[in-house]
């Protein structure tokens, strides 16, 4: 019999990847927003500006390909690091997703 202790110990550390991949919001939130702040515009802890170009700026996001951009996701990109072992290309591609409607023009303000 393993441990009461040691069976909640492992509960818990394998508990959160699996959540992190299932909402991706978290995910983001918890791995990306530390370096493209927590709503994408490169804003993160502390106004400390990492992620360089805001990921909101329309004007950026109209040169970008997706193909690129999930590619940058699962194999990083300068500073970047490649999140392949966390996210499939489907989760990367959710990502982007998510990531570029808040600026469409689809959904004006
Ligand atoms: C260590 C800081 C850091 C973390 C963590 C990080 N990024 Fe980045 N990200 C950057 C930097 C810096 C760039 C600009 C790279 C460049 O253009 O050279 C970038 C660029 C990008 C781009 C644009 C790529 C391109 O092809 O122009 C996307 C999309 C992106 N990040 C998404 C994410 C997502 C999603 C996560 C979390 C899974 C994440 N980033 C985590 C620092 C980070």
């Amino acid at each position: 019999m393993v441990p009461r202790s040691a069976a909640l110990l492992l509960a818990i550390l394998s508990a959160p990847l699996a959540a992190e991949v299932g909402d991706l919001k978290a995910f983001f939130q918890e791995r990306c927003s530390v370096c493209h702040g927590p709503d994408g515009s490169g804003r993160g802890l502390a106004g400390i500006r990492l992620g360089g170009t805001s990921l909101l700026d329309p004007r950026w996001q109209a040169k970008q390909q997706e193909a690129d951009l999930i590619t940058s996701i699962l194999k990083g990109r300068g500073p970047m690091p490649g999140f392949r072992r966390q996210l499939s290309e489907a989760e990367a591609r959710r990502l982007v997703a998510e990531l570029m409607r808040p600026a469409s023009p689809r959904k004006k303000p």
